[in-house]
């Protein structure tokens, strides 16, 4: 279990509900401080729906993390709010502002907001990981060499991996290039990070470093955490809030801090997949 301080974010002051505004659709994890509002997000391939009308809060500043059973819809999940899958409906608002149709300036300044980490770390095998760094910063700003070398090696340093910035990717283990592959999400010192399975292939020692590390920069930085996963032991290690996605349902089937996820037992899916059962 996760237990630390939360120094960057504010205590939520009580929310009321005004009257006659309750209904069974209302958001029951509405936070105060939300960074990412969605609403009624439909998410359809064909004539395959993945999620309908789904709606959720990611708390700023916290490992928000998305949890399910495979082919229940958290990669998706991860696209849409990234703006690499669109929605038939619905809304997702970034402090504040509307994400979906939104276009040039507007979107390009809530897509600043994020880094994303990919499967694998997604580094250019060609480049060395201090020129796979570099590249996001070369793209957005006009650093000096010298003052783009600076940045590139503290990145690095952030995630554990100084003195390895000559090194290609084909060169390092493979728990090297998730975190080369933060250190690359990190170079514009994103609001927001989000994570696909980031132990995904890794051993379990290399896993849990992995965990460490996401706490520690969330922990150190503020940085909101979105994680995709459905390793057991990851998500006790880095959640703080969480949903549950299902495929049947359609949408969320739980959500809420970690411990109250964890204490639901009259729900059969939610219960079964933190006891490992598997039902015939
Ligand atoms: N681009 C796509 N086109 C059609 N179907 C897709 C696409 N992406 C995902 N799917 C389908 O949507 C469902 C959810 O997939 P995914 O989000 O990858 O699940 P998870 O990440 O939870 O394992 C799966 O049945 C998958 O086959
Ligand atoms: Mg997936």
């Amino acid at each position: 279990m996760r237990h630390r301080t939360h120094t960057h974010t504010s205590p939520a002051p009580s929310t009321s509900i005004p009257h006659g505004a309750t209904s069974p659709d209302a958001v029951s994890n509405a936070v105060s401080d939300a960074i990412i509002r969605v609403r009624d997000l439909t998410v359809r391939f064909g004539e395959r729906t993945i999620f309908e009308n789904i709606s959720f809060d990611v708390p700023r500043g916290k490992v928000f993390v998305i949890l399910g059973g495979s082919g229940c819809g958290k990669s998706t999940l991860l696209r849409t709010l990234t703006g690499l899958v669109t929605p038939v409906s619905g809304s997702i608002e970034y402090d504040g502002t509307e994400f979906l149709g939104s276009r040039d300036e507007a979107r390009r300044a809530i897509l600043r907001k994020f880094g994303i980490l990919f499967q694998s770390g997604g580094l250019f095998a060609s480049m060395t990981l201090a020129e796979n760094v570099a590249l996001p910063l070369q793209d957005a700003t006009s650093l000096s060499e010298e003052r783009l070398g600076e940045i590139v090696a503290m990145k690095l340093a952030s995630v554990g991996l100084q003195g390895f910035e000559a090194f290609l990717p084909a060169e390092i283990s493979g728990g090297m290039k998730k975190r080369a592959g933060i250190a690359r999400a990190m170079a514009l010192d994103p609001e927001i990070l989000f994570f696909d399975e980031p132990s995904a292939g890794l051993d379990p020692i290399s896993s849990a470093a992995l965990d460490n590390l996401i706490c520690e920069l969330n922990t150190a930085l503020g940085t909101t955490m979105i994680v995709v996963t459905h390793e057991l032991q990851s998500i006790d290690d880095i959640a703080d809030e969480v949903i549950m996605l299902d495929r049947s349902a359609k949408g969320i089937i739980a959500r809420g801090t970690l411990d109250e996820v964890k204490a639901i037992t009259d729900d059969k899916r939610v219960y079964n997949f933190f006891h490992r059962i598997v039902e015939a």
